[in-house]
């Protein structure tokens, strides 16, 4: 039997029991696939984060990174904790509006926001981590047309190497993010933005990736930082109000997988930080931080039926379910590990090996590979575990599959949360041109 996290239990029939519910009644409540997000868990994870920095600092917020998983629900849970927001596009930010959260409690980060998004972001008082000089130009425009003042930070490329995929190591200074240090271009940033009338330097930003189970690149992140943030004060006298050191901590996925605690990071990074102030005689920043999957990741799972059970001699084993990359596409897309049992049979031995695959039509259609589950038979309960960042968020509809629904269970309480997508969900944007009716 494997470990289970403990926010997850197993009844007497051998059931998962997921936030006081049985994932089988679950399942046939709500059918299939089904994404059940945890309350409490999402409550817990909040708690302890900001415990873990903000013992340690005077000034903390955390900024839930929406792009983990925007759903309005998971968001409101998240700001009746009190969190703001990390937005990247507009929707995101109007997501974080609509709960509640305002605005000068949000940062907006990407390398490309276009005027719509800035402009949003200026009127409501949203800390602009700009990314090139272009933007900063943009910003410093549409600010001066709009008559306000834009609250700006810098993302800076902190050129950190973490140990995670390529496609989210994105510190790297030949990576797409933020401006130059080596060469100069992070400091100038700031002389330039320093003689605009329409900015406020508030802040410094960098994210040296995602899913980081090791401290040592946030401690590298922190140096460079500080280092920059004497530097702009020593050069330009420019007191940096925040610093934001972005998202990135990591959760295991494989049992056995190591766990980074929030609070190696806080006892890293305050110590970095507080270092340099006492050394340069600086004011103390507030510190922002962007957590994404460490609050949501382990707080869902996504439950699929086993349909169709595919044996060849001397061939794998395929166990066919009805949730392929579309509704999770971590594995297709990053070789993504999730742990897969069988939701009504945890008390039996995993011993029989098998792949597991969604109902599209290609071959990066699977779940994992080379997995051990009890005998696997029709009318299965699949649960894949860990799903609650960058899944539904990712979720597609490749081969007009609609995407999963989604429920919120809390203390034996269960409600939809998202709908299951429709054939009319689905066709609703299309349309057929005036010629071919
Ligand atoms: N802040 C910024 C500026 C980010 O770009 C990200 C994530 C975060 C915060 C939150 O990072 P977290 O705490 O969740 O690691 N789709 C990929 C992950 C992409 C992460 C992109 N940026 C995946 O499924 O693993």
């Amino acid at each position: 039997m494997l470990m289970l996290k403990e926010h997850f239990s197993v009844n007497s029939q051998g059931h998962l029991v997921i936030g006081g519910l049985d994932a089988v009644e679950l399942a046939e409540r709500f059918g299939t696939p089904l994404y059940v997000a945890d309350e409490q868990r999402i409550r817990e994870r909040y708690r302890r984060f900001l415990r873990a920095f903000a013992e340690r600092w005077p000034d903390v917020r955390v900024h839930y990174a929406l792009k983990a998983n925007s759903n309005m629900a998971v968001v409101k849970v998240l700001q009746s904790e009190g969190a703001g927001a990390d937005v990247s596009s507009e929707i995101e930010l109007r997501i974080a509006l609509n709960v509640g959260i305002p605005g000068d409690r949000m940062v907006f980060n990407g390398n490309y926001k276009n005027s719509r998004e800035l402009e949003l972001a200026i009127s409501n008082d949203v800390l602009i981590n700009v990314d090139s000089f272009q933007e900063l130009e943009a910003v410093d425009r549409i600010a001066r047309r709009l008559g306000k003042r834009a609250r700006i930070g810098f993302r800076i490329n902190p050129d950190v190497r973490a140990d995670t995929h390529p496609y989210i190591a994105v510190g790297l200074r030949e990576s797409k993010f933020g401006f130059d240090v080596a060469s100069g271009q992070a400091l100038a940033a700031y002389a330039r933005a320093k003689g605009m009338s329409s900015v406020e330097i508030f802040g410094i930003h960098a994210n040296v990736g995602s899913q980081i189970l090791d401290v040592a690149p946030f401690e590298e992140e922190a140096e460079k930082i500080m280092a920059l943030v004497s530097e702009v004060k020593e050069k330009f006298d420019i007191d940096i109000r925040f610093v934001d050191l972005g998202g990135g901590i990591g959760i295991p996925y494989k049992p056995g997988d190591r766990e980074l605690h929030p609070e190696e990071v806080a006892e890293k990074v305050v110590g970095v930080i507080s270092r340099v102030v006492r050394e340069k005689g600086l004011e103390r920043p507030t510190l922002l931080l962007e957590p994404g999957r460490y609050l949501v990741g382990d707080s869902c799972v996504l439950l699929a039926r086993v349909g169709y059970i595919k044996e060849r001699p001397g061939m794998p084993t395929w166990v066919a379910v009805d949730a392929g990359m579309n509704a999770l596409m971590r594995p297709a897309l990053y070789g993504a590990y999730h742990h897969i049992e069988l939701a009504n049979k945890m008390n039996q031995k995993n011993e029989f090996l098998v792949n597991v695959a969604g109902p599209l039509c290609e071959s990066g259609d699977f779940l994992g590979k080379d997995r051990k589950l009890p005998v696997v038979e029709q009318g299965d309960l699949a649960v894949i575990f860990d799903v609650g960042a960058y899944g539904l968020a990712m979720a597609c509809q490749h081969t007009a599959q609609p995407r999963p629904a989604m429920v919120l269970v809390n203390g034996g309480r269960a409600e939809i949360v998202r709908k299951r997508e429709t054939y009319d969900d689905l066709t609703r944007l299309d349309q057929i041109p005036s010629w071919l009716k």
